[in-house]
């Protein structure tokens, strides 16, 4: 594909494990000009003249569309990370049994991992780079896949990954008919070591919990490699394809 460079990148989620770690790796790469890191507080994760912050915040989904607007006003968008989620918080943990389902919690994994990142895709998808590649990958997971599904659990997480996917899959076919370089994507990230993954590290295979510094990077080579041809899938951090 022609003339690839992340020159002008939005990382939303930036106060996040893999987010704070995407904006490390890309200050440190000669052809970024600009990353906008927008997180809920809205403070840069990272000190670096080629970081800007700014708010958004699901909760407000007005703070979506003003940030957009800020990012439109420097120029087309080469790469837009979606680095927002949430499995557990103070008052819930993903459900085991359909006992453990309600309404409340079912919402909130909705409104996190796939609401929120809808909108992101409504208000910045517009604003990506169209004489060239460009990407915009939501941080998704495997358990959002269905035909994966072998060990049931995390209801509310799982049905709101698929969901993105979907959202995804859907958002890169219309893309498509005006980016012909655009790619939309998923990336599934591994187990990483952040406060998400952190009450659930028992189980993971030796060698199989990455930092958020080796997910990361292992992540922009696969955004790096990724073609026109890619749009609408989910990929591992191995740069394998999740299926659906
Ligand atoms: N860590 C893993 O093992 C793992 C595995 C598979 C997939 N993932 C996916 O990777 C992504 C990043 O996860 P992580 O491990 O970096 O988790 P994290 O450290 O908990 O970061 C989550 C991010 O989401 C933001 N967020 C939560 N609720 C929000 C809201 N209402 N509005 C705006 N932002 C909100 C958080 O903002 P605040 O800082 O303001 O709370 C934070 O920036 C998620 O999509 C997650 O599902 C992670």
């Amino acid at each position: 594909m022609s003339n690839w460079a992340s020159r002008n990148c939005v990382i939303v989620g930036a106060s996040g494990g893999i987010g704070a770690a995407f904006a490390e790796h890309l200050v440190e790469r000669k052809e970024v000009e600009t990353v906008l890191c927008l997180s809920r507080k809205g403070v840069a994760p990272i000190a670096s003249p080629k970081v800007q912050a700014d708010r958004l915040d699901y909760a407000d989904a007005g703070t979506i569309e003003a940030a957009a607007e800020k990012a439109k006003a420097r120029g087309p968008l080469d790469l837009v990370i979606v680095a927002t989620g949430l499995l557990h918080d103070g008052e819930f943990g993903p459900e085991k049994s359909l006992r453990d389902l309600d309404a409340e919690r079912l919402t909130r994994a909705f409104h996190v991992n796939t609401i929120g990142p809808t909108l992101v895709a409504r208000h910045f998808l517009p604003l990506m780079r169209r004489d060239a590649k460009s990407v915009f990958a939501a941080l998704s997971a495997r358990v959002g896949s269905i035909s994966d599904n072998r060990i049931g659990g995390w209801y509310g997480y799982r049905a709101a990954k698929s969901a993105l996917n979907q959202v995804l899959r859907t958002a890169a076919i219309e893309h498509a008919r005006r980016w012909k370089e655009g790619v939309v994507i998923g990336l599934h990230p591994g187990t990483v070591d952040t406060q998400l993954s952190a009450p659930f590290q028992g189980n993971v295979a030796d060698g199989k919990l990455f930092l958020p510094a080796h997910a990361t990077s292992m992540m922009l080579d696969v955004v790096d490699g990724l073609r026109a041809t890619d749009t609408g899938k989910v990929f591992a951090y191995d740069g394998s394809e999740v299926p659906a």
